[in-house]
């Protein structure tokens, strides 16, 4: 079994990457799910019910967010009607959506996809992420072995310390949020694939996704501005895992960046207001 995890989808480029590079990737690597960091893809902050369903129209299976799920208001009504799409798990009881999911692939083997959110050095008070995640895969565990992780997180640290958490009863961890693909992608002790940050998905001849000039103003200047997704240098950022369908191990982790040599994508819609 054969999945494909991508990183944090940006804006209109990211998206143009998705739509460009899928099949060709699904096709060269025999992928039979496809789970999507999808928490920029709306104009760089957050994402929306038509985005979502573009995302999985180009055959992502299931899309995860982070700490930009709020960011579009009209994303929670949507996120209590889908499985497809999650929001970190570790928000407190009653915030809208699920946190994880059962899907089954079209060869009918059932897979989970757990999201989660880090504490260190995020504005969000949140449940223990460590605490949740085992409470879930024991759950889980019980219909399948076959279990993916988003750990959205900033700190190395605490992404490192999750996949070693659960090592051996998941399948993969990977991390997402940072933007910058780190290249410690490895098999851990008892089997869980892991990777601290898959990377992004996204115009990359920029500052994490936006302009270069708008970020760079910020630091040189610390005035507020307006932050814009940047156009260049589309590319796709990923890992694909081999595991094990009867006891969920993995034993294959290969780390991707794909350029994505499409149309320059037309962003001027896509301005963001700074919220920090
Ligand atoms: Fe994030
Ligand atoms: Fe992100």
């Amino acid at each position: 079994m054969n999945i494909l995890c991508i990183g944090d989808i940006v804006g209109k480029p990211g998206r143009m990457a998705v739509e460009g590079l899928l099949a060709d990737l699904k096709e060269e690597f025999q992928i039979d799910f496809v789970v999507a960091n999808a928490e920029n893809a709306a104009g760089g902050s957050g994402l929306t019910s038509r985005i979502a369903k573009q995302l999985l129209r180009a055959g992502c299976d299931v899309l995860t967010l982070g700490d930009h799920v709020w960011d579009q208001k009209e994303l929670e009504g949507y996120l209590g009607e889908t499985e497809a799409v999650l929001r970190p798990a570790n928000f407190p009881e009653g915030v809208p959506g699920k946190g994880w999911c059962v899907q089954t692939t079209a060869s009918g083997q059932k897979i989970s996809v757990v999201n989660l959110l880090g504490r260190v050095f995020m504005r969000y008070h949140l449940d223990c992420p460590f605490r949740t995640l085992k409470n879930i895969v024991e759950h889980v565990r019980q219909e399948t072995p076959l279990i993916v992780v988003d750990m959205h997180a900033e700190a190395t640290s605490e992404k490192v310390a999750m996949g070693h958490f659960i090592d051996g009863k998941a399948s993969v961890v990977f991390g997402t949020h940072t933007h910058v693909q780190t290249s410690d992608e490895r098999i851990l002790p008892e089997g869980t694939a892991y990777i601290t940050d898959v990377g992004m998905t996204g115009p990359h001849d920029s500052v994490i996704g936006q302009r270069k000039e708008d970020i760079l103003k910020r630091f040189l200047t610390s005035m507020p501005a307006r932050f814009e997704v940047a156009k260049d240098d589309m590319r796709l950022n990923g890992i694909v895992v081999r595991m094990d369908e009867r006891t969920g191990k993995a034993d294959t982790i290969i780390r991707l960046q794909r350029l994505f040599r499409g149309a320059a994508a037309e962003t001027k819609s896509e301005t963001v207001e700074e919220k920090n």
